[in-house]
């Protein structure tokens, strides 16, 4: 649907955990948060109904997120529910990659389009002190496998200042050979990533170019997101940013966000305007469900306003949003 600017709403971000097995700095306390409590999240159920009803809103694309979505029991056979839903044309994930590993073909089988997996940089040293917790190892298995599979692939990088330099351009070298997308993704101060600073989508740009030679602008559209793309000479995939800070792209956007407990969220840094649990819960109705939601999609928030004062800013943090 429209919403009040005439932004076309037709993708839903759905966390399904806030739970996470890496503790990525700009996301997690090395000591992991107080998650949330078992009876607080939403079965794959109840969230089958809401994206079922969401459908006649037209929401026809589901990206399954996290935390981290694989830590999250059965989640294959949430994809498949999915899938079964009428209406939905594209469901994607955005994943470490980690416990990905060995998943690849049966996530395809179970009606998984495409993934984004997460890789900040291939320095094993700098992966390892940014994640805490993670190899690198697995996760390029995943994305091999994930191609193997048949699904679409991207790696999101966020580059953080101290970060190898090197390190950080190596990972678009995984592009070269591989029809993918690595996206450079601008740090985003929400949660603990205000306490570490990134480097702009400019500098990793002309960083890029000294590398790889001039990079020309890809026109394809590589799913539904709000990177921008580019083909550097004798690549097969290519490179995108998300540049959230210098380049907003709020004007364009098309997504509401679904959080593991229920709550919809119009935009990232907002806080939620729709708790969705009471509602399940207390016995609604499709109907009433869908004017909820219909009213709340209306009134989307113009722009995240990062910066800025925002008095609904979010206080979430990013692992209970999902990105
Ligand atoms: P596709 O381009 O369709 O593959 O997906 P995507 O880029 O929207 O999804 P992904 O989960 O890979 O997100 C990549 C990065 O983009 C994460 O850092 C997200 O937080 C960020 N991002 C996604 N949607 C928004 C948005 O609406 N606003 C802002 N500011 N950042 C977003
Ligand atoms: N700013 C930008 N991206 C972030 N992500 C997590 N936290 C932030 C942040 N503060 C990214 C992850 C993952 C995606 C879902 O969001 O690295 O790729
Ligand atoms: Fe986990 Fe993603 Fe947060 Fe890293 S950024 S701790 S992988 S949820």
């Amino acid at each position: 649907m429209l919403d009040s600017l005439g932004r076309n709403i037709h993708y839903l971000r759905l966390s399904i955990t806030d739970r996470c097995n890496l503790r990525c700095r700009y996301c997690m306390p090395e000591k992991g948060v107080t998650g949330l409590h078992h009876d607080d999240v939403l079965s794959y159920e109840e969230y089958l109904r809401l994206v079922h009803i969401m459908t006649k809103l037209g929401i026809d694309s589901v990206r399954v997120t996290g935390g981290e979505p694989t830590v999250r029991r059965d989640w294959l056979s949430f994809i498949a529910g999915l899938r079964d839903v009428p209406g939905i044309h594209r469901i994607s994930m955005t994943s470490n990659g980690i416990l990905f590993k060995d998943m690849a073909h049966k996530a395809r089988q179970a009606g998984l389009d495409a993934i984004n997996i997460s890789l900040d940089t291939v320095n094993e040293a700098d992966y390892a002190h940014f994640t805490r917790l993670g190899t690198v190892a697995p996760v390029l298995t995943s994305v091999d496998q994930s191609l193997d599979a048949g699904l679409q692939v991207k790696i999101n990088s966020v580059p953080i200042a101290g970060m190898d330099l090197d390190g950080i351009l190596d990972t678009a070298e995984l592009a070269q050979k591989r029809p993918i997308c690595v996206r450079y993704i601008e740090l985003m101060p929400l949660g603990m990533g205000s306490s570490l600073s990134g480097i702009s989508s400019d500098r990793l740009m002309q960083a890029l170019e000294e590398r790889f030679g001039p990079l020309v602008p890809d026109p394809k559209k590589h799913g539904d997101g709000p990177a921008v793309y580019y083909k550097p000479e004798g690549f097969t995939g290519s490179i995108g940013f998300i540049s959230a800070l210098s380049h907003a792209f709020c004007r364009n956007c098309n997504r509401v966000r679904l959080t593991a407990d229920g709550a919809l969220k119009l935009c990232l840094n907002h806080d939620a305007d729709l708790e969705l649990k009471p509602l399940l819960r207390s016995g609604a109705g499709d109907q009433e469900i869908l004017d909820a939601l219909e009213k709340a999609f209306f009134r989307k928030p113009t722009e995240h306003n990062f910066g800025a004062p925002v008095p609904d800013r979010e206080s979430r943090s990013m692992n209970a949003i999902g990105g």
